[in-house]
């Protein structure tokens, strides 16, 4: 069953998402070559318990920290170390919390100091397909339409998704129905409805989309080696096919959005 949420639950996961960008625009800010990804995690625990939250993925499956930091061809899950980053790498941190009981996730890549234009190439493409698959958000359309938008406009530019891994519903849980594929055919899949909230994350590779984990049981990263890119933010569907309400970017419109990222 997919949860349509009323306005006091949407208004929760609104306070929920605000939070979470605080959070997340925090860590972003302590990023340099030299910091250690245990730094960072540190600090959007803290930040999250200050706000009177509680890290989502923080004991999850038992995984063991607040954020997931993944660089260079580690797609997701990556699990904070005492390793410092160095200049040219790719980071990409994703962070959850559950506020009041609902659940806010989002994520973003960015460059340690001077990255190859390659690497600029592909964040920048991640983000701006994001916001190309969630124009498809609408109320009427269906669930791969998103997918379907995001998977045609990274391949303009060469790259792809990962197919392994998918967005999701979420809600008071952090990973509910549907899921939220990031490539495929259009018009499959359930119908969006106003009142579903969905975390929308594409995971863009340089090369091919195959994926393995690694031996920590957590860390997915490309078979080839290829860069990946991660860009997610919690979203409602709204009425009468309207854009859809970026839940983790408080105040930011979708055609704002598009016309910041250049998309
Ligand atoms: N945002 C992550 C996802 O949607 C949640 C990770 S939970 C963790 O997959 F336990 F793996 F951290
Ligand atoms: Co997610």
């Amino acid at each position: 069953m997919i949860g349509i949420r009323n306005r006091l639950q949407l208004q929760k996961m609104r306070d929920a998402g605000a939070l979470l960008r605080e959070v997340l625009d925090k860590v972003r800010e302590r990023i340099e070559p030299g910091v250690t990804t245990r730094r960072l995690d540190q600090l959007a625990e803290s930040l999250i318990r200050k706000g009177g939250a509680i890290p989502s993925f923080l004991h999850y499956n038992g995984y063991p920290a607040s954020l997931c930091t993944s660089v260079d061809d580690q797609v997701v899950h990556g699990i904070p170390n005492d390793v410092p980053l160095r200049e040219g790498q790719i980071l990409s941190i994703d962070g959850g919390l559950t506020l009041d009981g609902w659940q806010a996730d989002s994520a973003f890549t960015v460059g340690i100091g001077q990255i190859s234009a390659k690497a600029r190439a592909l964040i920048e493409a991640t983000e701006r397909s994001f916001y190309q698959g969630i124009a498809q958000a609408r109320e009427g359309k269906r669930v791969s339409d998103i997918g379907h938008a995001v998977q045609s406009y990274v391949e303009r530019f060469g790259f792809k998704p990962v197919r392994a891994l998918c967005g999701h519903g979420i809600g008071r849980r952090i990973h509910e129905e549907p899921e939220v594929p990031n490539f495929g055919e259009p018009g499959r899949g359930v119908r969006l409805r106003a009142g579903m909230t969905l975390a929308v994350e594409p995971m863009i590779v340089t090369g091919d989309w195959p994926v393995h984990r690694l031996p920590d049981g957590w860390t997915e990263v490309t078979d080839d080696g290829g860069l990946c890119a991660h860009y997610e933010h919690t979203i409602a569907v709204t009425p009468d096919g309207a854009d859809p309400e970026i839940l983790t970017l408080p105040g930011a419109t979708l055609a704002q959005m598009l016309a910041e990222v250049g998309a």
